[in-house]
């Protein structure tokens, strides 16, 4: 396989509306801006791997609309390779309603499938030379799980590197997560697949010791899954990085001058800006703390800037960072 990444997933129009607050329940506000992004977990990861400089594929599946045709055009823009991004006849391009709240950056998204759940396991196969030519393969869950499990297969097959990225959550079998290599959930993500609450006070504590609990838990999952290796991502705290069986913090890396989070004005799209970006670490690194540092920066970049795709981080930018050791440590 070459230095190529494929990512198979979705693609969505974002509609995004920022305002004052994220309305609750019931609730009516007026917005004070409104724009049309071009977004979709798939995409965005495919767009931030483009951008820091690998090759990268897309299997997608887009509806027969200008929404659609219009997300193409930004993908080639951004150099992703697009030709396997199938059209569904008679569907509509999938739709992300956003709401970004103007004070801290941050989102709800509620996303209407439309072609996503289109992309089937026999698309894959179609396309199974778009991911055999790579090595290594990113997914997440905004397209049917079995289009992800035969996906799986074809890669384990294979020998390529797989990450799954489980957002949103749906629940994964066993046989998904012996076919993966590494996961990368967020704080309720990795909630839900461990089953149970894990209190805010565990996850912000710099206390080793409560740290210690997080691994304990994780070791559990991958006494199971042995070649399971886990990265969380904790938003503006950075991320844990768990190898197998030998666990390690990595700190939130933040970019100077922004020393506080108050520069930040978009979170959306930030978790698949890390995951590209960790995919494109590996390949550079070959080890995993050396990506997640990497991937760290590229999401740190990301969201002090709007939108997703055009938020997203060259090479050179976070090497930058990188280098000259212009990055400072949350406390
Ligand atoms: O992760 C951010 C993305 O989630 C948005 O671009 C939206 O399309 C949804 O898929
Ligand atoms: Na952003």
């Amino acid at each position: 396989p070459e230095r190529n990444i494929c990512v198979i997933g979705s693609l969505n129009v974002d509609l995004v509306a920022t305002a004052t607050k994220i309305p609750v329940k019931g609730e009516t506000i007026l917005a004070s801006s409104f724009a049309i992004r071009y977004g979709g977990k798939g995409a965005n990861q495919a767009v931030a791997c483009s951008r820091l400089g690998i090759q990268t594929n897309l299997v997608a599946k887009i509806g027969d609309d200008d929404y659609g045709r219009q997300a193409m055009e930004k993908l080639a823009e951004y150099s992703v390779n697009t030709s396997t991004v199938i059209k569904e006849e008679l569907e509509s391009t999938g739709l992300a309603l956003i709401v970004v709240e103007e004070e801290t950056g941050e989102n709800v998204i509620t996303v209407v499938s439309g072609a996503n759940a289109r992309l089937s396991s026999e698309d894959v196969l179609r396309h199974e030379e778009a991911i055999v030519s790579c090595s290594i393969c990113l997914l997440q869950l905004e397209i049917p799980l079995d289009t992800v499990k035969k996906t799986i297969e074809i890669a384990k097959r294979n020998q390529i590197k797989v990450i799954l990225n489980p957002a949103p959550f749906q629940l994964l079998n066993d046989e998904i997560l012996y076919g993966i290599d590494i996961l990368v959930p967020n704080v309720l993500e990795l909630e839900i697949l461990l089953g149970l609450h894990i209190p805010d006070s565990t996850w912000y504590s710099n206390d080793d010791s409560e740290t210690a609990v997080i691994f304990g838990l994780v070791d559990r999952l991958q006494r199971k899954f042995q070649n399971l290796a886990l990265v969380i991502t904790l938003g503006k705290r950075g991320c844990i990085v768990c190898p197998h069986m030998e666990n390690k913090h990595l700190n939130a890396f933040l970019i100077e001058p922004y020393i506080s989070t108050h520069h930040t004005v978009d979170t959306t799209g930030a978790g698949d800006c890390f995951c590209g970006a960790l995919a494109v670490g590996l390949m550079e690194y070959g080890n995993l703390l050396e990506a997640a540092r990497f991937a760290n920066i590229a999401a740190g970049i990301s969201v002090t800037r709007q939108g997703t795709q055009e938020s997203y981080p060259s090479r050179e930018q976070v090497e930058y960072l990188l280098k000259d050791n212009q990055v400072a440590r949350i406390q």
